[in-house]
This record gives C-alpha cells, sequence and structure tokens, in this order.
C-alpha cells in the first residue's frame, strides 16, 4: 500500500492531491485570479497567493481524500520546470512535511507529469505511447516506453501552442487566459471563413510565431477598413484561429505516428482541454485505426493528480529526492 500527498505550485494554480496505489481520491485545485487584469502571469504575484494558498489546499487535499497525515507514505511536489518564485513554495512545504512527518520525498518534472496524466483512467494507454502535450509554456511530442522512459522527439522552436492561443486572444481583444475564450466563440463561428499561414519547420518541430504574425497583420488591415471588424467576425475569427493552430499540431502528430509505428496516441496538458482539438484528435485516430486517449479535463491543466500518479510510479522504483533537492526554473528531460 501508498498513499501519496502530492502539491503543485508551478504556475498560477495551487493543487494538492492525494494518491492510493495509483487511484486518485482527491484532486482539489485554486486558481489565482489576481493575474487576469494584467493580461498575462505575474510571477511575484503568483508565489504571494501560492503562499497564502498552500496551507488550506493541502488541507482540502487532504480532507477530500479521507485521509489524515499519519497516514502517508510519502510526499511529492513539482521540482521543474515553472516559476521559480512559485516552485519554491511547493518544494519548500514538501521538503518541510517530509521532514516533519519523516516520509520519503518525491521530486517530479511538470512536464513528464503532464504526460503521465493518462495513466490516471481506467482505460488507459499500454507502452509504448505516444503523447502530444500541448501547455501554455510547451508544445512536446513524446514517446512513452515507460513511466520512466519519456522522450522528446519534437517540439517548438518558439511560442507554445497555448502561448498561440493566449497572444492570437490577446490580439482580439479577450482577457487572459484567451485559449479557453477562444475554443468557446470558435463553437459558433466558421473555421474556413479565413486561413492564416501555416510554418514549414522540418522533422517534427513546430513553430507558433509565425501564425501570430500574420493573424495581427491579417487584423491591422481589416481594422484599417472596417474598425468593428473583431466585433463583427469574433466567432469566425476564433474558428479559423483555432483551426490553424490544431492542423498545425496535428500534421506533426501524424508524422510522429507514421514515422514510429506507435498506434496509441494520448494529448496532454491545457491546451488539450481545446474543443476542437479534441474532435480533430480523435478523428485523426479513427481513420488511421490508432487508439486516441485524453485526460478528463481536471487533468489537462495544471493539477497535483498528475504529479501525484507520476510520484506512484517513482515511489514503486524506489526513486526518492533528498531533503537537499531543490526547484528549478528549467530542467533537462532526464
Ligand atoms: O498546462 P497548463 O494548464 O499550464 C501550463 O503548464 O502552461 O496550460 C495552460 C494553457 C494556457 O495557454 C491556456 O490558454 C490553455 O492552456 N488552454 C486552452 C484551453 N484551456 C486551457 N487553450 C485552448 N482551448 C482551451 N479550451
Ligand atoms: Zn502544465
Amino acid at each position: 500500500m501508498s498513499t501519496i500527498l502530492a502539491i503543485e505550485s508551478s504556475c498560477d494554480e495551487t493543487s494538492a492531491s492525494v494518491c492510493r496505489d495509483g487511484k486518485i481520491l482527491s484532486n482539489y485545485i485554486a486558481n489565482q485570479q489576481v493575474h487576469e487584469q494584467y493580461g498575462g502571469v505575474v510571477p511575484e504575484l503568483a508565489s504571494r497567493a501560492h503562499m497564502q494558498n498552500i496551507v488550506p489546499v493541502v488541507d482540502v487535499g487532504i480532507r477530500q481524500a479521507g485521509i489524515g497525515l499519519q497516514d502517508l507514505d510519502a510526499i511529492a511536489f513539482t521540482q521543474a520546470p515553472g516559476l521559480i518564485g512559485s516552485l519554491l513554495v511547493g518544494s519548500q512545504f514538501a521538503k518541510s512535511l517530509a521532514l516533519a512527518l519523516n516520509k520519503p520525498l518525491i521530486a517530479v518534472h511538470h512536464m513528464q507529469a503532464h504526460v503521465l496524466a493518462n495513466l490516471i483512467p481506467e482505460q488507459k494507454p499500454s507502452f509504448p505511447f505516444l503523447c502530444l502535450t500541448v501547455s501554455g509554456g510547451h508544445t512536446q511530442i513524446v514517446v512513452a516506453k515507460s513511466p520512466a522512459d519519456l522522450k522528446v522527439i519534437g517540439e517548438t522552436l518558439d511560442d507554445a501552442a497555448g502561448e498561440a492561443f493566449d497572444k492570437s486572444a490577446k490580439l482580439l481583444g479577450l482577457p487572459y487566459p484567451g485559449g479557453p475564450l477562444i475554443d468557446k466563440y470558435a463553437r459558433e463561428g466558421n473555421p474556413k471563413r479565413f486561413s492564416f499561414a501555416e510554418p514549414q519547420i522540418a522533422a517534427l518541430d513546430f513553430s507558433f510565431s509565425g501564425v501570430k504574425t500574420s493573424i495581427l497583420y491579417f487584423l491591422q488591415k481589416e481594422i484599417k477598413a472596417n474598425e468593428d471588424f473583431i466585433k463583427e467576425n469574433l466567432a469566425d475569427l476564433c474558428a479559423s484561429i483555432q483551426h490553424t493552430i490544431v492542423s498545425i499540431l496535428l500534421k506533426k502528430y501524424k508524422k510522429a505516428a507514421l514515422q514510429t509505428g506507435i498506434t496509441e496516441l494520448c494529448i496532454a496538458g491545457g491546451v488539450s482541454a481545446n474543443s476542437g482539438l479534441r474532435k480533430a484528435f480523435e478523428e485523426m485516430c479513427r481513420q488511421n485505426g490508432w487508439q486516441s486517449f485524453i485526460p478528463a479535463f481536471e487533468y489537462c491543466t495544471d493539477n497535483a493528480a498528475m504529479i501525484a500518479i507520476t510520484a506512484y510510479h517513482k515511489y514503486l522504483a524506489g526513486e526518492f529526492a533528498p531533503l537537499s533537492s531543490t526547484a528549478s526554473a528549467r530542467a533537462s528531460w532526464d
């Protein structure tokens, strides 16, 4: 039996989850509204909000799991990558608790945890599988041969897919984070109404900065002729932008599947909550006879359950971290 408490604090969500023998018992997430007025996450404000949130969030996570601190066998935390101040709050808290309870500590890589979020449900992929991880800071295609053997075979050279959504939304005058709003308005729009240039990037890598520039120039031109252009065409603009981003992602993902011959495909990360991507991904898999896996919404965006499931596999492998381990803004994948 293993009961693990996991803490996630890499960006602007404070989250705590308890996992018992690979089963998630709780996953409590506190969002931070303070950033909305600034159009993006303000790192110092994020750290301060984590400081306020961490004790009550862990308390709720433990209580919702129906356990007590004495039941814990290990404490896990997000070590990297992320905002350093935010990571420090979670890691220092986890280390203090591990020391106080005399329990082992488990350090987890946030991007690997996004991939392994696919191991949470009963219906999970078998190894080897592929994962397209699309978040606010990363866009990666990963080959997963085992929980401990994850290899990046393609990634973005500039903006991440989430950034492409958020920056496009900003150009449309939508508040941060704009990704979910583009998704919402896109439902009413025509995805073929406007077309934006797709990049020609070698191998399995991505680029999104050109798309953003092409949207900017297009809007500048149209607004000159009609200052209400965005307001009058919001749904079609959102649908067309979403269609372009999804198309860039899935063309490369399909290429990766064909190249590797792997037929079990997952998506993960905040952008995998996007309804257009989910639908097109499932359709692509269906057409090619591949099996598709998508985590539940609460496990797509940042959450501690994905840290907990990753920690569970590390626990089984006896992979513990010393109390001297520190958080890091950047981290090598290995
Ligand atoms: O994985 P995540 O929660 O945090 C990071 O680790 O970055 O991803 C956040 C990103 C943001 O860019 C947000 O706009 C995007 O995920 N996102 C979406 C949707 N929900 C979240 N983008 C498009 N459509 C959505 N429904
Ligand atoms: Zn994330």
